[in-house]
């Protein structure tokens, strides 16, 4: 049998009709709007590697994660484990990166995006993959509500830009780890009394992060859940991450971002304290979030800083953005045409053409064929690339050295001399 994909990967591919979910043009789209909208926000692009050491992804994600405990892809070369796993997430490394080259120098706070895929060894099934590609926005050194208010503005503005309609904002707060420690207590006492009756895994979380049991993926735990009536975080949160839960509201408020409030969020990383937040899509299942983010003040030190850099952000996942365009019908631009193609009527003009081509590409999509056309086979093929103009050449043009350019969606036909082709298609791509 012909060799396949592997299981929880997808082909992103040009030109294809059908849905958006694999079309590698609305793959490109989202992470263009995403880039133009970031670095109009003055985020910088960073690129950090694909594999990372495995103690970065225990202390940075953390040892109590799904991720971690059972999602991790380990690499091996020359039959060797070197303790690398590959990337799931692009946070720790953004932080490990500003950390390692001390990118404090740039100024601080230092607003970062990066982008490309990410691995999780998941339960394969829809929007849940084991490749998967995210935009990802950090913003270190600042503790400001605003920076909170801000990244959660930025995800609203890209995904609206994008054209989505259907998405919500899920806003809640998990606290300063004072907090949480008491919310732990709290969850540990209701649910001790009825640790026999829950799922192994949740046995297993009421002594690492009780409350992690609250996300928990069993019928039965969520029936405990429901009959416990427990308290959700923000009823424990301490006057400072009320403050400042209540800033970020007051300033989302003001520009106009909408938001609903999810009094128990639970995210599946462990470095968030304070703001955390989900974007979902119905057209994704709620189970699944197109995106989230959170406030990680504590992250830096977890992986060996000596002072704290507080950092806030987020990242979506492009393949459920597509998921949700695709619900939605939203359209996206397609691959590049060209504005022009050119065929050769005979082999000795060939060169003519490619030389035209390359002279048109300083101002405009330009291709041509690398045979002689006759006219009919020409104009079909530009048309098959979405030309907007064609012309072929044979002797008349290369005498006259001018071509008579086709306008292929009205048929108007142009009489452009070689040394105006470039002037002419500035003005009329
Ligand atoms: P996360 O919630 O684990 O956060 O992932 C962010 C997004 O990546 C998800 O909302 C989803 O769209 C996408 N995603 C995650 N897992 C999968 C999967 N198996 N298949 C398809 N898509 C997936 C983080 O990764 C944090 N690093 C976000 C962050 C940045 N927090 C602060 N800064």
């Amino acid at each position: 049998m012909a060799i396949q994909r592997p299981k929880g990967t997808k082909d992103h591919l040009p030109g294809t009709p059908g849905t958006p979910e694999i079309q590698a043009a609305a793959h490109a789209h989202i992470q263009h709007v995403a880039a133009q909208l970031l670095e109009r926000a003055g985020a910088q692009f960073i690129a950090t590697p694909i594999f990372e050491e495995a103690e970065l992804v225990q202390r940075g994600v953390g040892g109590s994660t799904d991720i971690v405990r059972k999602e991790m892809f380990t690499v091996y070369y020359a039959g060797d484990h070197g303790g690398y796993v590959l990337r799931p997430e692009g946070t720790a490394p953004v932080v490990r990166a500003y950390l390692e080259n001390g990118l404090k120098q740039l100024g601080s706070p230092l607003k970062l995006w990066t982008h490309g895929p990410m691995f999780r060894a998941e339960n394969v099934q829809k929007g849940r993959l084991r490749q998967f590609h995210q935009v990802d926005y950090e913003c270190l050194g600042s503790t400001d509500p605003l920076a909170d208010a801000e990244a959660i503005a930025l995800m609203w503005d890209i995904v609206t830009t994008l054209g989505l309609k259907g998405v919500s904002i899920q806003l809640g707060s998990i606290g300063d780890p004072e907090d949480r420690a008491a919310y732990n207590d709290y969850l540990r006492g209701l649910f001790t009394p009825r640790l026999a009756e829950l799922s192994e895994d949740s046995k297993d979380r009421l002594s690492r992060n009780p409350m992690r049991i609250l996300d928990s993926k069993s019928e039965t735990d969520q029936a405990i859940i429901a009959e416990l009536n427990v308290k959700p975080m923000l009823d424990f949160l301490g006057a400072e991450a009320r403050d400042h839960f209540g800033a970020v509201q007051g300033h989302l408020q003001a520009w106009g971002v909408p938001f609903e409030i999810d009094p128990s969020i639970v995210r599946g990383l462990d470095y968030y304290r304070r703001t955390a937040w989900e974007l979902h899509h119905a057209g994704i299942g709620a189970k699944s979030a197109l995106g989230g983010g959170g406030r990680y003040d504590g992250l830096a030190q977890e992986l060996g800083a000596k002072e704290e850099v507080p950092g806030i952000g987020w990242a979506f996942g492009i393949e459920r953005i597509l998921l949700a365009m695709a619900d939605e019908g939203v359209p996206f631009p397609q691959g590049p045409s060209p504005a022009l193609y050119l065929a050769a009527l005979d082999g000795d003009y060939i060169p003519l053409a490619a030389a035209l081509t390359r002279q048109a590409r300083a101002v405009a999509g330009a291709d041509f064929s690398y045979r002689k056309r006759g006219a009919g086979q020409a104009f079909k093929e530009a048309d098959k690339k979405g030309a907007t103009w064609a012309a072929v050449i044979g002797s008349n043009e290369a005498a006259q050295r001018q071509l008579t350019l086709k306008h292929l969606g009205s048929g108007e036909q142009v009489a452009v001399p070689f040394d105006e082709l470039n002037t002419f298609l500035k003005e009329n791509a």
